[in-house]
C-alpha cells in the first residue's frame, strides 16, 4: 500500500483501518491529509478482501478540524479554484461500510468527517463541536447539512451558532453516535462491530447502505422504488442463493460478495 505522511493504514481480518496520525496538531486536517484519508479509503474500497473500514485518530483527539494555519490566508477565489471540499465529498461516494471510532476532540472538519461515517462509536469524554463561528466562518464540509438531518433544525442551529461542546452522552441522546464506550475499549468495540458486519453478505450490506442513505434525500415514494430495485438486484447474486439454501439446509451460509 502507498506510503502516507499524515495517516497510517492497516488491515485486520477483513477490516481496513485508517488512523489519522498528526497527533501534535490534534490531527488537524490539512489538504494533503484529507487527500491521504480519501485515497486510503478508496484503496480499501477497491480491495476485494476488505469488507468494512474504520477511521480513528491517534493521540489525544480524533481531529480538531481543518488546519487553520493552512486556511488562514485563503480567499474565496482560491477556495473556489482549489475546489476545497472536493476530496471530502469523495468519502460520501464510498459504498463499503465506514465505522468512525472517535475520542477526545471531534471538532469542525473532524466532526464533519465523523458525520460522513455510517456508524459512530465514541469514547467516554469525547467532545463534539462546530467552533467555526468563533473563527468568523461556518462549517463548510457538510456540517450544517448532515448535522441538521440527524438532530433537526433547532438543535443544529443551537449547536453551530453557539459552538457548544457536545458531550458523548448528549451525542448519543440525539442519535449522532451509535454508542459510547470506555476509552480503552474504543478500537476493540469498533473492530467487534466491523467484524459482525464483515460476516454478512457484502452485496446486501452495500445496497442497504445505498438505500438507507437515499432515505435521507428522497421522498418516501422515490426511496421505496430505489429500495425495491436493490431488493430485486440481490436476487441475481450468488449470496442470495447461498443464504436461502443455507437456511433451508439448516447450516451457516458462506458469503462471497458475488
Ligand atoms: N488547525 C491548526 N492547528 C491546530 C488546530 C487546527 N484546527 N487545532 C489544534 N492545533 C494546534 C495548535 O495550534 C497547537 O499547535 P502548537 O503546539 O504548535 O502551538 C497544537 O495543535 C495543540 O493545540 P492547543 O495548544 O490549542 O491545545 P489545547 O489543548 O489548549 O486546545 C483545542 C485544543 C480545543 C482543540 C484547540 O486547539 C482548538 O480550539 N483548536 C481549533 C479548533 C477549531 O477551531 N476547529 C475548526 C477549524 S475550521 C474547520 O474545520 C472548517 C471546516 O468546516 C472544514
Amino acid at each position: 500500500m502507498t506510503e502516507f505522511q499524515f495517516i497510517t493504514t492497516s488491515i485486520q481480518k477483513e477490516i481496513g483501518i485508517v488512523e489519522l496520525n498528526r497527533p501534535k496538531q490534534y490531527n488537524s486536517l490539512n489538504r494533503q491529509m484529507v487527500r491521504e484519508i480519501v485515497e486510503a479509503l478508496e484503496a480499501f474500497e477497491h480491495d476485494e478482501f476488505v469488507r468494512v473500514m474504520i477511521i480513528s485518530g491517534r493521540g489525544k483527539a480524533f481531529s480538531s478540524g481543518a488546519d487553520i494555519d493552512e486556511m488562514a490566508s485563503d480567499d474565496s477565489i482560491r477556495l473556489e479554484l482549489l475546489n476545497q471540499f472536493a476530496d471530502w465529498d469523495r468519502v460520501a461516494l464510498l459504498k463499503k461500510p465506514i465505522i468512525g471510532a472517535v475520542h477526545g476532540y471531534v471538532f469542525g472538519g473532524g466532526f464533519e468527517l465523523a458525520l460522513s461515517c455510517d456508524v459512530l462509536i465514541a469514547a467516554e469524554g469525547t467532545e463534539f463541536c462546530f467552533p467555526e463561528v468563533n473563527l468568523g466562518v461556518m462549517p463548510g464540509a457538510g456540517g450544517t447539512q448532515r448535522l441538521t438531518k440527524l438532530v433537526g433544525r433547532t438543535k443544529s442551529l443551537e449547536w453551530i451558532w453557539s459552538a457548544k461542546r457536545i458531550t458523548a452522552n448528549e451525542a448519543l441522546q440525539y442519535g449522532v453516535v451509535n454508542r459510547v464506550v470506555q476509552p480503552e475499549l474504543l478500537l476493540e468495540e469498533a473492530l467487534k462491530f466491523a467484524d459482525t458486519i464483515s460476516k454478512k453478505p457484502p452485496l446486501a450490506i452495500r445496497l442497504i447502505k445505498e438505500s438507507v442513505t437515499k432515505a435521507v434525500d428522497y421522498s418516501l415514494y422515490e426511496g421505496m422504488q430505489y429500495e425495491r430495485k436493490n431488493f430485486y438486484l440481490l436476487f441475481s447474486s450468488e449470496d442470495q442463493k447461498e443464504g436461502m439454501k443455507a437456511f433451508v439446509e439448516k447450516r451457516t451460509p458462506q458469503f462471497k460478495g458475488r
